[in-house]
């Protein structure tokens, strides 16, 4: 009998090891793609963002926030993520996104601000105004495409898996508005109160309450600022437009420039018009591991808390041209993490 080389031997095994592994590797690839392109999905769930401005440390969090959601967003390519911004934004920017990013489902969508009273907060109150009215009732651009909406802005990220496919828990649970916190929010707060009970009728005391935590909307004691954290938020898109309230409560604010005029929040705002609803709705907390910048709440915390530890580093890698094309860098108590995708 001929003697085999053991090295001869050892290179067949591997081949055929390795052979084995690509067809098992193709056959996966194969079905996850088909699964992603068959949309079995009974409903559509989309993720939306507003880019604040084109300089480099917002793109650098906004790319650390899609990255963030391409390691850790259970399901992550069932859903399109849609990123509103200002004619500002650059051609070659939007490359870069979609080349830094080019596992994720991203489009754009332009959009204006009308600043009706210039400030040095006009940004900012234009921004607010966004979350509250526009991205609802200037724009009807989410009407045709969603049926629940998640904001996650560009400096919020996730910092670990979320477990659960947060889309498919919503929609199981057929819940209305889900969020990560609740805090209390004073700014603008004497304007909210006296417009709230112009806009309320006065001989009606209202209440409303995110699930367990209640305040008055008018009446003696009015509105104590209650608000949901919303930099996260997953909304069925239909509320809004089958609660007349909220858009005639909106609109009033708008009609004055509320939020050019007076140090006006969304958090605020939007929790009222959850609130101005009087049918019962259901509102749930989720709880998955989230940062906002370098404040974290972690797995299990109802609150936010400030890493004073890491945050100057966090803040400091955000400086540098490109460092998020394919990391995520991650604020925690004691260290810096940097995750490759
Ligand atoms: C940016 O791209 C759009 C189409 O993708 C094109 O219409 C527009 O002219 C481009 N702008 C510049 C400044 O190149
Ligand atoms: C901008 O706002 C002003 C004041 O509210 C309004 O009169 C005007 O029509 C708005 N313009 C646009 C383009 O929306
Ligand atoms: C913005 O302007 C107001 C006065 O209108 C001033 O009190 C405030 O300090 C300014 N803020 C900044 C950040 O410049
Ligand atoms: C992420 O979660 C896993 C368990 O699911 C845990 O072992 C790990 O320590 C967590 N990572 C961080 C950075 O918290
Ligand atoms: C409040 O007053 C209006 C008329 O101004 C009346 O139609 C309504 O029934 C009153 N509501 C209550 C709760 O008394
Ligand atoms: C940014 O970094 C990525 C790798 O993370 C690299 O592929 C890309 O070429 C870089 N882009 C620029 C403009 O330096």
């Amino acid at each position: 009998m001929q003697r085999k080389n053991p090295l001869f031997i050892f290179v067949s095994i591997f081949s055929i090891i390795f052979a084995l592994a690509s067809y098992i590797k193709i056959f996966h690839d194969t079905t996850e793609k088909a699964l992603a392109t068959s949309n079995a999905l009974s409903y559509r769930g989309c993720i939306v963002t507003l880019i604040r401005s084109d300089n480099l440390i917002s793109l650098n969090k906004l790319l650390n926030m899609l990255n963030s959601l391409q390691l850790y967003f259970k399901n992550i390519h069932q859903y399109p993520i849609y990123l509103f911004h200002e004619p500002t934004l650059t051609n070659e920017t939007k490359q870069q996104i979609l080349y830094c990013a080019s596992k994720l489902r991203i489009n754009f969508y332009e959009i204006y601000f009308n600043i009706t009273i210039q400030s040095n907060r006009s940004g900012y109150a234009s921004m607010c105004q966004f979350w509250s009215y526009d991205i609802w009732f200037k724009y009807n651009f989410l009407q045709n495409k969603c049926d629940y909406v998640m904001r996650f802005d560009d400096d919020s990220y996730l910092i670990n898996s979320t477990q659960y496919d947060l889309f498919e828990y919503f929609h199981k649970n057929q819940y209305d508005y889900a969020y990560r916190s609740i805090y209390s929010d004073n700014n603008g707060l004497d304007f909210i109160q006296d417009n709230l009970r112009t806009f309320l009728p006065t001989n009606h005391t209202r209440r409303g309450c995110i699930q367990s935590i209640c305040t008055f909307l008018n009446g003696p004691h009015g509105y104590d600022g209650l608000a949901v954290y919303n930099n996260f938020f997953l909304m069925r898109l239909n509320l809004f437009y089958e609660n007349p309230i909220v858009e005639k409560y909106l609109k009033q604010l708008i009609s004055i420039n509320a939020f050019y005029r007076y140090r006006v929040g969304d958090a605020n705002i939007q929790t009222i018009s959850l609130l101005l609803i009087e049918k019962s709705l259901k509102i749930s907390y989720l709880n998955f591991p989230y940062n906002h910048n370098v404040h974290g709440a972690g797995h299990d915390s109802t609150s936010f808390s400030f890493y004073a530890n890491t945050a100057f580093m966090w803040h400091y890698q955000m400086k540098k041209p490109n460092i998020t094309c394919s990391k995520v860098f991650i604020a925690t108590k004691y260290t810096l993490i940097e995750k490759n995708l």
